[in-house]
């Protein structure tokens, strides 16, 4: 029923070229083998996705073209009213769209329906953000002359989005990019293309209805041919990638090969520290939404705990309760009350049992879970390892999974270069009372992360904000704060009202 909500069967076209065309015989040359999605809470095929061939391909990146020459030509307040319609359309599919990303991903119905209000909310923004593209002007050092930045559209954008979050991330850079004036070319990741063709259908739908030109076109593929294809492609301006580091360092060297940009969102090793004056009433339940939330499988999600020495044993027990609360309340994402569901497949749940066995074989003690849960799904105990160092490469390492290690820490210094001593630098927290630690924590010689946080988690970021890390996370910025100058190129332009033709510098040149 929730497939057949958003018009999907049991074999569905993967690939959307526009004009209300989707291609999904499967025929074709290079077409993959079809995408089978598996619900992860039983391991039930749910559907069957086409992969796009390589005809596909080229036919879509003919129409991006041909609709990106009259989505340039629309004005951008026009473009805001465009995506203010997919806004509207989401709205009133907050729960089909919700529902269809728990089943298929596997996170719990509240975070479901939390990823789509995601998107409206971005789509607000998206509205305001496409009357405030906004460019300086500057005072020329000639008479009689007039010099202004403006900001045009770069073209094509390349999406390729994970599982995690199998269409807010998408909707953050696709709806920010489509009121810059560019067209997008999505490549989800095969492990939730259900959700993809779902939310591209809606929002395509709700531009056509308004008259406009449907600017956002889809790429399923079973394996990672056709993304390669798009990240070598010089017709695609900006690849925005959100994914693993190893893959992420791939595209982002591919891309800069042949000059075009790109935009990384990559693995994170957040950390909460916990000092000696924290509210614990706040700092456990923000530990425990950050590191079981999702599964584990936020890139924001919490892994590292670094508590202050003289409360680390409470801390730990407190946890330890809450973590027996939370294994009384796993199960099936789409039941009300369930807090955390499965992993996503069975390869994550392998890499968790290994990371686990790691932990333990570098003197980890696991305290609570430490092992999959048996029986039909990809469900494994939260997990609660102390005993590790923080320079283990287990602790080093962004593990997809709801592991949590606890760090004991002495000084503020050793806390935030505890924090700081990873490779990754995505989202980062402090429970503190003391405003001395948290000014330190916030300042220069703080956090060196993208995001950090007081007496708040590392997880669950507002779209207002500019999201994304430093280091091994990539370093791109998207959704609010100025994010949207990533899709855009800036153009400086200098006017000569006057009727001589004095150089810059003062330079003389008479002929
Ligand atoms: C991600 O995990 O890829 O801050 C994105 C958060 C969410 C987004 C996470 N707003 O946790």
């Amino acid at each position: 029923a929730i497939l057949e909500a958003l018009g999907l069967s049991e074999r569905n076209p993967g690939t959307y070229l526009g004009n209300g065309e989707w291609s999904g015989a499967g025929a074709g040359a290079g077409a993959g083998a079809d995408i089978e999605v598996h619900n992860p809470s039983n391991g039930e095929r749910l559907s069957r996705v086409s992969s796009a061939s390589v005809e596909d391909y080229e036919a879509l990146m003919q129409r991006a073209a041909q609709s990106f020459a009259a989505w340039r030509a629309t004005p951008a307040p026009r473009r805001g009213e465009a995506i203010r319609l997919c806004g509207e359309a989401l709205r009133r599919n907050k729960d089909a769209l919700g529902s269809l990303v728990s089943l298929e991903m596997g996170k719990i119905k509240a975070e479901g329906d939390g990823e789509v209000q995601e998107m409206v909310d971005i789509a607000d923004f998206a509205v305001g953000q496409s009357r405030m593209l906004y460019g300086l002007s500057m005072h020329s050092e000639r008479p009689g002359h007039r010099m202004y930045e403006q900001w045009h559209p770069l073209g094509v954008v390349g999406i390729i989005s994970a599982f995690n979050f199998p269409v807010a991330v998408w909707a953050w850079n696709a709806f920010i990019a489509a009121v810059c004036g560019n067209v997008c070319v999505w490549k989800p990741s095969p492990k939730t293309p259900l959700s993809a063709i779902a939310a591209t259908r809606l929002c395509n739908e709700a531009l056509k209805a308004g008259g406009f030109p449907e600017v956002f076109f889809l790429l399923n593929d079973s394996g990672t041919e056709l993304a390669q294809r798009l990240v070598d492609d010089k017709r695609v301006a900006l690849v925005s990638f959100t994914g693993s580091t190893a893959v992420g360092r791939q595209v982002g060297v591919r891309v800069a090969q042949r000059m075009g940009r790109s935009l990384l969102e990559l693995g994170g090793n957040n950390a909460i520290i916990v000092d000696r004056t924290a509210d614990l009433k706040l700092a456990i339940p923000a530990i425990v939404f950050g590191a079981v939330g999702t599964a584990g499988q936020r890139c924001t999600s919490t892994r590292r705990l670094i508590v202050h020495e003289s409360i680390v044993d409470d801390v730990v027990a407190r946890l330890s309760a809450a973590y027996v609360q939370v294994e009384a309340h796993m199960g099936d994402p789409l039941t009300p009350g369930v807090l955390m569901g499965p992993l996503i497949d069975a390869a994550a749940v392998r890499r968790f049992e290994a990371m686990v066995e790691k932990a333990q074989a570098a003197g980890g003690r696991v305290v609570s879970g430490g092992r999959a849960r048996g029986g039909p799904g990809h469900f494994v105990l939260p997990t609660l390892i102390t005993g590790v160092r923080p320079d283990d490469e287990v602790v080093r390492t962004e593990t997809f999974a709801p592991i949590l290690y606890v760090l004991p820490y002495r000084t503020l210094e050793e806390a935030i270069a505890i924090q700081n001593g990873v490779p990754q630098g995505l989202s980062s927290a402090v429970f503190t009372q003391d405003l001395k630690v948290s000014e330190h924590f916030l300042s220069s010689a703080g956090s060196d992360c993208g995001i950090a946080n007081v007496n708040i988690g590392t997880s669950g970021a507002e779209i207002g904000g500019a999201f994304g890390g430093e280091k091994e996370t990539g370093g791109g910025r998207e959704s609010g704060s100025d994010a949207w100058r990533a899709y855009m190129r800036r153009q400086t332009n200098t006017i000569n009202y006057s009727d001589a033709l004095p150089l810059a510098q003062g330079i003389r040149f008479e002929l």
